[in-house]
């Protein structure tokens, strides 16, 4: 690609459903300019269940989407894919800058005055090697206590659009409950569906509880990277155009294009089929 193409190619940005619209809207807030393909794979979701095998295969095949469709940068915005694939992924497309996104643990831990977090998260990224790294160092240097709940369930039901229904509420209240009772000062949510529960989760908990997730770092490094390569789009008079793409229901998916969202983006949602 020459270089003017390069700076109107779009940010592709993948996640296993729905919970990647919560880091599309942070970057598009920061970098209202830039042209975005986001991809949607509902049809296998939840990751947060599957094998480090399946999980990687699955963001491999998301990647190769996004590249086949000229994206200039790649953003993992799931933190079940970053922890368990990130690693592959760059060394496997060396053409292309990815950005992920972990469990924010590390600014919780700091920043603690009890020094007992909760962080909230599926299961895979809760048992993945980078995972362990970063909460090892947490407890052995910070002495911070980290107490890990995986949201079993949780992205199922926002999957299927019941957000506010009574079985979440129900499965919320277990998994929050002991952290409270444990005296946490910060709740890390660590699953980039999980921003969609905070109205829900604010009910549930103390007003004293930090409620932090890692949406706006992401979208600040990668304005970072795509800087740091000159990709940034900064011609002013420019209208950018964004896709999303799902491989599931793309009814759900509208809503989320719509959801709480105070500025009229046009956003072009629609269907693809991939294996
Ligand atoms: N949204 C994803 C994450 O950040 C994945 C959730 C899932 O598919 O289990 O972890």
């Amino acid at each position: 690609m020459k270089n003017a193409e390069l700076l109107t190619a779009p940010i592709g940005l993948f996640d296993s459903g729905v919970g990647g619209t919560t880091i599309w809207k942070e970057i598009n807030a920061l970098m209202p300019n830039e042209n975005t393909l986001f991809l949607a794979d509902n049809k296998n979701a939840p990751y947060g269940e599957k094998t480090k095998e399946e999980i990687i295969a699955l963001c491999d095949a998301n990647t190769q989407f996004l590249l086949n469709h000229n994206a200039k940068i790649i953003v993992v915005a799931c933190n079940t894919g970053t922890t368990n694939a990130i690693a592959y992924l760059r060394d496997k497309y060396k053409q292309v800058p990815f950005i992920g996104i972990e469990p924010a643990i590390k600014p919780a831990g700091l920043q603690s005055i009890t020094k007992k977090i909760g962080v909230l998260a599926t299961r895979r990224t809760l048992t993945s090697d980078l995972f362990a790294k970063t909460s090892e160092h947490l407890k052995q240097e910070e002495k911070i206590e980290i107490i890990e709940q995986v949201g079993e369930g949780l992205v199922d039901l926002i999957e299927a659009g019941q957000m506010e229904s009574a079985k979440m509420t129900a499965l919320l209240q277990k998994y929050l409950q002991p952290m409270v009772a444990e005296g946490i000062d910060y709740l890390v949510l660590g699953c980039t569906h999980y921003p969609y529960l905070l109205p829900q989760i604010q009910r549930l908990i103390p007003t004293s509880i930090k409620v932090i997730d890692s949406g706006y770092a992401v979208a600040r490094q990668t304005r970072n990277i795509l800087a740091q390569y000159h990709l940034l789009n900064e011609k002013q008079d420019h209208v950018a155009t964004h896709k999303w793409v799902t491989n599931g229901n793309l009814e759900i998916l509208k809503q989320f294009a719509e959801y709480k969202d105070e500025k009229k983006h046009s956003i072009e949602v629609l269907n693809f089929d991939r294996v």
